[in-house]
């Protein structure tokens, strides 16, 4: 049968994996495909000494790419979303198949691009744009695929559980970490992307618009991140037997759709609360089979490789072969399930971690618990460390009870205005993640 022909554009971190990968495991890769993989064109602005192109032309303007007529199947590797897109449209304007590791493209652009990948009948497959290696969207989309979701829940951005992990394990500040992360190639030379929760929300909408069927909404996504988590919370954490992490979250509620990216206390049992260092991990719960975790490499230039390549695999079998289904990302236009709402924070229920740092003074306590108490939020477990010597503020640290996030907000507005209560009050969401 006669190859497939690739059009591979940027040749950076991912598209140097993908041609080793490719090279290495080139007979496994034509067997499971049913015919060869060939990339007859790169386009790249400049070489690069990590990836080998042999005698592969390279244009540097890549819209050559979109519109070699040889190509089948354009590679977007680049990253970015402006002209990303342009390239990933032109592709789709001229025929192309589009295999893409840009979650920030899919999560913004999506909607547009799916569109029109619908009127040419191509496909736009995006499995290493979520959790690197792990084949999470093929399983969401085809291995659950008779189940409903009720949830999912994932830690997916490893430099987020670098961070958190190392302030837990070595009681380093998160400042510490985050130049380490630097330093180590894990974080971007700007990390607002990774710290501050975009890079999971992109990736938890996408996952959200497989799960339920749902259009992109990345603008509906609530993200917050982890600056403001202290080693002390990490530590009071565990002595109330939780654990920190950055989990987006995905939930069908009876009003709509939770889509909410935030630092989460979990239970120190829980698996997920073991996903440690820059690994990803995401937990699916569904109605037939219950809860399925999925855990590896979310990043790296071969394990992203692995998710690119197995979507080139997959288009392949489907040109040379079944010429129907080319698009399955757009279950969504055949569902009812299309118009659901996306809840705001305020609408949601969960119990917090509350840390308070008060003076010390008789009456605080219970003008805290008062505080409380009126807003309809029932204490868990509090915890009070006797002041360090010459000093008059001490912490108290608050498990509530599940509440209303709005009477969780109202309660810490009034409390913040406490003249006993000294600096901001740290909150930070609970997740049993049992059902
Ligand atoms: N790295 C990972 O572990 C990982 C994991 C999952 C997903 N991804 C995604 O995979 C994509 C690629 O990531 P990467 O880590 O491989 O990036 P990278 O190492 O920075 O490589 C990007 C490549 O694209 C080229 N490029 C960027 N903007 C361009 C433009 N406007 N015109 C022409 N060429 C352009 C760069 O050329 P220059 O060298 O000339 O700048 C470089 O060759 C991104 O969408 C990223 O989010 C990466």
């Amino acid at each position: 049968m006669d190859a497939v022909k690739i059009g591979l554009c940027g040749l950076g971190t991912v598209a140097g994996g993908t041609l080793r990968v490719l090279s290495r495991n080139f007979e496994n890769i034509s067997a499971r495909a049913g015919c060869d993989i060939q990339i007859v064109r790169i386009g790249a602005r400049r070489d690069n000494p990590d990836c080998d192109t042999g005698d592969i032309p390279i244009s540097r303007d890549l819209m050559e790419v979109a519109t070699d007529p040889e190509v089948e199947i354009l590679v977007e590797l680049i990253g970015g979303t402006d002209y990303a897109a342009e390239l990933v449209l032109a592709g789709i304007a001229n025929g192309k198949h589009i295999v893409t590791a840009n979650k920030a493209l899919i999560a913004e652009r999506g909607n547009e691009i799916f569109a029109a990948a619908e009127a040419a009948g191509v496909t736009v497959a995006y499995e290493a744009a979520v959790a690197g290696g792990i084949p999470i969207i093929k399983a969401v989309r085809e291995g659950l695929a008779a189940n409903s979701v009720n949830w999912l829940a994932g830690i997916i951005n490893g430099t987020g559980n670098f961070i958190l992990t190392e302030m837990k394990e070595k009681g380093r500040s998160f400042a510490d970490v985050l130049a380490e992360a630097q330093a180590l190639g894990y974080a971007e030379a700007d990390p607002t992307f990774d710290v501050e929760g975009i890079d999971a929300a992109h990736k938890l909408v996408i996952l959200a618009s497989i799960a339920f069927g749902m259009p992109l909404s990345f603008d509906e996504v609530y993200t917050e991140g982890i600056g403001a988590i202290e080693t002390q919370d990490v530590d009071y954490a565990e002595e109330l037997g939780y654990r920190i992490k950055h989990l987006g979250i995905a939930r069908k509620s009876p009003g709509g759709i939770e889509l909410r990216v935030h630092p989460t206390l979990i239970p120190q049992e829980r698996l997920l609360a073991n996903v440690n260092g820059v690994k990803n991990a995401v937990v699916v719960d569904c109605d037939a089979v219950g809860q399925t975790l999925y855990y590896g490499a979310g990043a790296g230039s071969e394990p992203t490789a692995s998710a690119v390549l197995a979507d080139v695999i997959d288009i392949a079998r489907n040109v040379r072969g079944d010429q129907s289904r080319r698009v399955p990302y757009l279950s969504y236009h055949s569902h009812a399930i299309a118009d659901q709402v996306i809840l705001p924070i305020e609408a949601i229920q969960s119990s917090y971690y509350l840390r308070v740092s008060v003076l010390d003074r008789p009456g605080v306590l219970s003008a805290v618990a008062s505080i409380l108490s009126d807003a309809g939020i029932s204490i868990e477990a509090i915890i009070q460390k006797a002041p360090r010597p010459d000093e008059d503020v001490v912490p108290v640290i608050i498990l509530t009870n599940s509440a209303l996030e709005q009477s969780l907000a109202d309660a810490v507005f009034r409390l913040q205005s406490l003249d006993s209560v000294v600096g901001a009050i740290t909150r930070i969401r609970v997740e049993n993640l049992d059902d």
